[in-house]
C-alpha cells in the first residue's frame, strides 16, 4: 500500500514536469516562427525597394549618385526653380577599373553602386570623349545643362580646368574628377577657358587625338558685355565698358588687349585648335539659337554625338519671369528646371556708339570665322 502510494505521487509528478515541458515547448515554437515571419517580411520588403536592373534603369541609378553629387559641387552655378511654372569611345589613355581607394570611398560604397557590383557591373571613370572648350559667356553652361538631359551622357559638375590650370597633376588625377558611367555612356566635361589657353588643343590631343569638341560661340559684341557684367558683379567699382573697351577715352581704339573683347576674336583661337584636329571634330553651336530654340541646337548636338535624339523640345518650356528657356528633368514634365541666377543676368546700357564701333572692329574676324569653320552666323 505504502509502495504503491509513492508510485502514484511520483507518477502525478512526471505528468505534471511533462505538462510544464510541453507548455514551454509550444511557446518557444510560438516565438521562434514569429521571429522568423518578421525576418522574412523585412528581406522581401528590401527586395521590392530595388526594382529588377535594367539597362535602363542602370543609367537612372547612375544618374541619380551623379546628380546628388552634382547638385553639391555646383551649388553657385544652377538652380532648381518650381516658382514657376556612339558608344562610350573610352580614351585610349583611360586605364582600367579605378583604383582600391575609389572603392571603398564613401560614394562607390553606397548602396547603389553595390548593387551595380552584385550584378556584375563595374561602373568605372573614364576620360572624357567629348569636351565643352568654350566660349565663355556664350552658353556653356546652358549647353551642359540640356545635353545631360539624355541618359547616355554624364559629366562632370564643375568645371575641372585640367588642361590650363592643373595640367600637372596627370591624366589619373583628371580621370578621378570624372563621373562613374557605364558601357555605352558618354563622358563630358565643361571648362570654356580651354578655348582660348594656347596649350590645350596639343594637350587634349595628347590624352586622345579621337576626342569631340563642342563650341558654343555667341556674338562677339553681347558676349564682351556679358563677360563685363559678370565682372563688374564681383567688383563695386568697376570702370564702365565703354572705358575699358577702348583707348584714349574715344571710340576710336578698340583696347585688344582686355579680355573681354580679345576673346571674342574667335577666329584667332579656331585657328589653333584646327592645327590638332579636323574640322569634323568640331561641333559649333550658336550661343543665340540655343536661346531662340534649345530642342533644335540640341538635337545637333545627340546626332554628332551618335546619341539617339532623346531630348527634344518636349523637355524645354519658356520661363517668362527668366526670360530664358528652363527645362523638365523627364519628357513627363516633372521638376521644372532654370540655371542659376548667374546666367541670363540683364546687361548695363552701353553707348550705341561703342556697340557699333565694336561690330565694326569684329567684323573682319567674324567673317573669317564663318570661312573656317563653313556656317555663317549673321552676327551684325
Ligand atoms: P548672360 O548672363 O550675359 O545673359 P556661360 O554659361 O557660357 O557663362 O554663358 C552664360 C550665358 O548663357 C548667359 O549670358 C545667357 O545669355 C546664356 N544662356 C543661354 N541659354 C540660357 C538659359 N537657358 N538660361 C540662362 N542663360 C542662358
Amino acid at each position: 500500500m505504502f509502495v504503491m502510494s509513492i508510485w502514484c505521487s511520483s507518477l502525478s509528478l512526471s505528468s505534471r514536469s511533462l505538462a510544464i515541458a510541453l507548455v514551454v515547448c509550444i511557446t518557444l515554437v510560438y516565438f521562434s516562427y514569429s521571429f522568423n515571419a518578421c525576418l522574412l517580411a523585412s528581406i522581401s520588403r528590401s527586395l521590392q525597394q530595388y526594382p529588377p536592373l535594367t539597362q535602363s534603369n542602370l543609367r537612372n541609378l547612375l544618374a541619380l549618385t551623379s546628380t546628388a553629387r552634382n547638385e553639391s559641387s555646383e551649388a553657385g552655378n544652377s538652380s532648381s526653380s518650381t516658382n514657376t511654372s556612339s558608344t562610350n569611345a573610352s580614351s585610349s589613355v583611360s586605364t582600367s577599373a579605378p583604383p582600391a581607394q575609389a572603392v571603398t570611398s564613401s560614394l562607390d560604397g553606397a548602396p547603389k553602386y553595390q548593387l551595380l557590383r552584385q550584378q556584375g557591373l563595374r561602373p568605372s571613370r573614364h576620360l572624357p570623349d567629348t569636351l565643352i572648350i568654350g566660349v565663355k559667356k556664350s552658353g556653356t553652361r546652358a549647353l551642359l545643362e540640356f545635353i545631360r538631359l539624355h541618359p547616355d551622357v554624364r559629366a562632370a559638375g564643375s568645371e575641372v580646368h585640367f588642361f590650363d590650370r592643373h595640367y600637372q597633376r596627370g591624366l589619373r588625377w583628371y580621370r578621378h574628377h570624372m563621373p562613374y558611367t557605364i558601357e555605352g555612356q558618354i563622358t563630358m566635361e565643361k571648362t570654356p577657358s580651354y578655348f582660348v589657353t594656347k596649350e590645350v588643343p596639343q594637350r587634349v590631343y595628347h590624352m586622345n587625338p579621337a576626342t569631340k569638341l563642342l563650341i558654343v560661340v555667341r556674338d562677339p559684341v553681347t558676349r564682351a558685355i556679358s563677360d563685363y557684367t559678370q565682372a563688374a558683379s564681383k567688383k563695386a567699382d568697376m570702370k564702365r565698358f565703354e572705358q575699358l573697351a577702348f583707348i584714349n577715352g574715344s571710340y576710336s581704339v578698340v583696347d585688344t588687349n582686355w579680355g573681354p573683347v580679345k576673346i571674342g576674336v574667335y577666329a584667332r583661337y579656331l585657328e589653333r585648335w584646327l592645327l590638332c584636329f579636323p574640322l569634323s571634330q568640331l561641333l559649333f553651336i550658336s550661343g543665340e539659337r540655343l536661346i531662340m530654340d534649345p530642342a533644335y541646337e540640341i538635337g545637333r548636338v545627340q546626332d554628332f554625338l551618335g546619341l539617339k535624339r532623346v531630348v527634344t523640345e518636349k523637355h524645354f518650356y519658356f520661363n517668362a519671369t527668366k526670360g530664358f528657356p528652363c527645362l523638365f528633368k523627364s519628357e513627363a514634365r516633372s521638376t521644372p528646371h532654370c540655371l542659376g541666377k548667374t546666367k541670363g543676368r540683364n546687361h548695363p546700357h552701353i553707348d550705341p556708339a561703342a556697340i557699333e564701333r565694336l561690330r565694326e572692329f569684329y567684323r573682319p574676324f567674324n567673317n573669317k570665322f564663318y570661312q573656317l569653320t563653313g556656317i555663317n552666323f549673321a552676327w551684325p
